[in-house]
């Protein structure tokens, strides 16, 4: 090689080094932006964007039939992740929530709690979430499966199959403006995609005419945190389809 293309090779790597310094700047530490005020009303409205139109909007009070539901999965025994279950994990959140997240299936904690997305995932979520401008209380947060996989494994089509009706019953009764599937599990859950496809992350398709981002995992995150600024991307995304803007940076 000679002097010139070397010159201009570390020229080039000093600028990418700078830009993602930049970038890593731009995020804060947990690599979304740390806002100030974590709650629905810190949302900046885009009046320029028209408002997602969502089917069956007079659901009544639909917080008597969630919690009977719950109360059914509590007890499911329609798969065998029921045998490993210490509780089973329905939801957290708002039901009147726009905006709902969907994860694959409990692990150990949620498994003790009885919540979706307790442990270090559900702490990078909820970054995630602040980083949008909601509070934990102004979304939905629930999983394709109730009971926790042994051993925290992915779960099996047949399980993901027989607790697919209380999730339907779920995005129904809520009839979010977007859902975010989180991971490759959850679009497939709610049948977005299959095994075999490729590309599935960070564009929309709908689900009963309610518009679904498919993102990757916080717990994916977690391990790759290069990948947090295509999910940030992807989150905005999202935030502008519902006619609004990430709330400005804590200074
Ligand atoms: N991962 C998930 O997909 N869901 C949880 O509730 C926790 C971790």
């Amino acid at each position: 090689m000679t002097d010139d293309a070397l010159r201009d090779d570390l020229r080039e790597l000093s600028r990418m080094a700078r830009e993602l310094v930049e970038w890593e700047e731009q995020l804060g530490g947990t690599g979304f932006p740390e806002v100030a005020v974590p709650t629905g009303e810190a949302l900046r409205p885009r009046p320029d964007v028209p408002d997602v139109q969502v089917s069956g909007s007079d659901r009544g009070d639909r917080r008597p039939r969630l919690a009977q539901i719950a109360e059914e999965a509590a007890g499911c025994t329609r798969c065998d992740l029921h045998r490993g279950r210490t509780k089973s994990v329905f939801a957290r959140g708002n039901p009147e929530a726009e905006i709902v997240f969907i994860g694959e299936g409990p692990g150990y904690h949620e498994d003790q709690e009885g919540l979706p997305f307790v442990g270090k995932a559900g702490q990078l979520l909820d970054k995630m979430i602040a980083a949008m401008g909601y509070g934990p209380d102004d979304v939905y947060i629930c999983n394709v499966v109730k009971c926790r996989p042994p051993d925290n494994r992915t779960p099996l089509p047949n399980e993901s199959a027989a607790c697919l009706p209380y999730l339907e019953e779920q995005l129904g009764l809520i009839a979010p403006r977007a859902i975010v599937a989180l991971g490759r599990t959850a679009a497939q859950g709610l049948g977005l995609i299959d095994e075999t496809t490729r590309g599935w992350r960070g564009s929309f398709c709908e689900w009963r005419g309610i518009p679904v981002m498919s993102t990757y995992h916080p717990a994916f995150l977690l391990r790759n945190p290069n990948m947090k600024r295509p999910v940030w991307e992807d989150l905005q995304e999202v935030l502008a389809r519902l006619g609004k803007a990430p709330p400005g940076r804590r200074s």
